[in-house]
């Protein structure tokens, strides 16, 4: 293990690595809206602004969940590297951009489930495709249910008699959005696009042929024609990730029980995808709201199935680490006292 001798933290290369690995954090559009700021003792997490959606996410809601997933990716890849990150969630109200802060201690624990679900970070992608349904389902069930509770985020599963309220509720999205044009052009911004480093790059999409398969997801731009699974309707499982109420504090806890449950179902050999076309406008949010069983606000809908080994996805694109983590010098403990802005970040 590499231990500074001085401070008792890992190593600025630990900390690279983690980060390398953090940074595969699924986040809305792809936008990746965090930073990272290392003192040499304590590590940062800021959400960063300049990626926000401003007419998907006005609130900066999902901007927040999307930090709560890296969040605890974060800590997972620490935790697997022989290191406990204590997390200290929003710690000053001043500053509501600072979401985390984290402290080190060396790990030398069991790793059971962390070093899986580690394992299957790199593995990990939204899955837009029509998916088989997925194995064992009542033991993901369980499981996903006790990695969120935590985080005080409840697991509802929707029930095929009420899935087409979902379908209905895509269909009505769709619609409303249709001729929403800063909407539209902020989507066709950050999607269906190469060659980027952030947005959600033209081979994750999926073409009409195989989105006509598909009865709950967001209208992205459409890939060219093709007809991957060519057998397959859609059997996904679809959960809602619910708080009890809608406050900062609560985003980040979903997104980080949204990783924890994403990276389990990766581990076992699962696909997933992430949804929030119909969490995004109130009317299709109270919809949601009627099928979970506990009084709550619906933040996040996730399809878990199975897909052909033969239609793997690929890999989406990141920002360097260089764009999102800042190192200050080992003497500067104190990250308040200097100045943290960081250049506007660009798609590039
Ligand atoms: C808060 C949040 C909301 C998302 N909403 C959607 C969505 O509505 N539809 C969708 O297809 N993907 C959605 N995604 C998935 C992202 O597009 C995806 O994570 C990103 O493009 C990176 O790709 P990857 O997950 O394959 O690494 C969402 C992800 C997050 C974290």
């Amino acid at each position: 293990m590499d231990v500074d001798s001085d401070s008792g933290t890992p190593e600025l290369e630990i900390v690279r690595d983690a980060l390398t690995i953090a940074c595969r954090a699924p986040s809305v559009h792809n936008t990746q809206p965090w930073r990272w700021v290392f003192d040499g003792t304590r590590l940062f997490l800021y959400s960063d602004t300049a990626q926000r959606l401003i007419a998907a996410d006005p609130q900066s809601r999902q901007l927040i969940i999307s930090c709560g997933a890296a969040l605890d990716h974060a800590r997972q890849a620490f935790v697997a590297m022989g290191w406990f990150a204590y997390a200290t969630r929003m710690p000053d109200p001043d500053r509501p951009e600072l979401l985390a802060v984290f402290e080190f201690r060396p790990w030398c624990g069991a790793l059971n489930r962390t070093a899986a679900r580690v394992r299957a970070i790199p593995l990990r992608h939204t899955d837009r495709l029509p998916m088989a349904a997925p194995g064992d389902w009542s033991g993901v069930l369980e499981t996903v249910r006790e990695l969120a509770r935590p985080h005080h985020v409840t697991v509802d599963e929707i029930t095929d008699d009420d899935r087409p309220r979902l379908a209905e509720a895509t269909r009505q999205v769709t619609a409303l959005r249709r001729h929403d044009s800063a909407y539209q052009d902020e989507l066709h911004w950050w999607s269906g696009h190469s060659e980027s480093h952030a947005g959600v790059p033209v081979a994750a999409l999926i073409s009409d042929n195989e989105a006509a398969r598909v009865d709950v997801g967001r209208a992205f731009p459409s890939a060219p024609y093709s007809t991957r699974r060519p057998d397959l309707d859609d059997h996904s499982r679809l959960v809602v990730l619910s708080t009890i109420g809608d406050s900062p504090g609560q985003w980040l806890h979903t997104g980080e029980a949204l990783s924890a449950l994403l990276l389990e179902c990766t581990a076992r050999g699962l696909t997933t995808g992430i949804l929030t076309h119909i969490t995004e406008l109130m009317t299709t949010r109270a919809e949601i709201a009627e099928l979970i069983t506990q009084p709550g606000v619906p933040q996040v809908v996730i399809r878990i199935g199975t897909a052909p080994a033969e239609t793997g996805i690929d890999s989406t694109p990141r920002r360097p680490l260089s764009a999102v983590l800042e190192v200050h010098p080992p003497h500067v403990r104190n990250p308040a006292s200097v100045d943290l802005t960081l250049s506007a970040p660009v798609r590039s």
